[in-house]
């Protein structure tokens, strides 16, 4: 697949058919990824690849968890929210799907529902979690992890599967460790759910929008 057809089609994929990627595949995938830039080369990640039983083990806790509105610790501290024109664009992602997946803006229960299918990771077959050691968990670094998602996420267009990379469940990272034996020396950064894209699932129809360049970029000297 040509590279800009594949950045155009990559978005996220919040339903996924249950039938799990095979290892050569992830391990092709996250071997190919690892040619993302990153900071003097340090390649600060850490990749820890679940499926079958052990991410049923973590969706299980992880739902459970959210559903007892446990107190959130991630290991970055809690971002504030978004607000002015930041908060506008996650309001518009958030209308847009609800509107999709038929949900009022006043129907509690069925928003519910779709955060713990959220911390469920939406129950997609596999799950890549990212971490970092604690001693270069700095600014260089996380932007490297951030070059290695997307990076993810692109080779993954071209084996046909689809990810999302998502932050909500790394909320509660002491239930990623307990689970998964993740040491506390590692920052849990991210993770990114994948596998083969139910396409008839409604959120998997959203084209979310973007600024136009003419928002966003200054040009100087040009
Ligand atoms: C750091 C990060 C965290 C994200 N966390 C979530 C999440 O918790 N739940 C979710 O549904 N999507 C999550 N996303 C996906 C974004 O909502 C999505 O990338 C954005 O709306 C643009 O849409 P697209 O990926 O379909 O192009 C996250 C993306 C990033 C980069």
């Amino acid at each position: 697949m040509e590279l800009i057809e594949a950045i155009k089609s990559r978005k996220s994929i919040r339903a996924y058919k249950p039938t799990p990627i095979p290892k050569a595949i992830l391990a092709q995938i996250l071997e190919i990824a690892t040619n993302a830039p990153s900071a003097m080369n340090t390649q600060p990640w850490k990749f820890n690849v679940l499926g079958s039983k052990i991410l049923e083990e973590l969706k299980e806790a992880l739902q459970e968890h959210f559903l007892e509105g446990a107190e959130l610790h991630p290991d970055f501290g809690l971002s504030p929210p978004p607000s002015g024109v930041y908060r506008n664009r996650q309001v518009d992602l958030a209308k847009s799907l609800f509107q999709l997946l038929d949900i009022a803006r006043e129907d509690k229960g069925k928003r519910t529902e779709w955060t713990v299918k959220a911390f469920r990771f939406f129950d997609a077959p596999n799950v890549i979690i990212i971490s970092m050691d604690e001693e270069i968990s700095s600014y260089s670094y996380i932007f490297s992890l951030g070059a290695i998602s997307e990076t993810i996420a692109l080779v993954a267009v071209d084996f046909g599967l689809g990810t999302c990379i998502e932050g909500n469940w790394i909320l509660y990272p002491e239930v990623i460790r307990q689970i998964t034996g993740i040491p506390k020396s590692q920052k849990i950064v991210a993770g990114i759910a994948i596998g083969y894209p139910d396409w008839d699932f409604p959120a998997n129809k959203l084209r979310s929008t973007r600024e136009p360049l003419s928002n966003i970029a200054t040009w100087h000297g040009i």
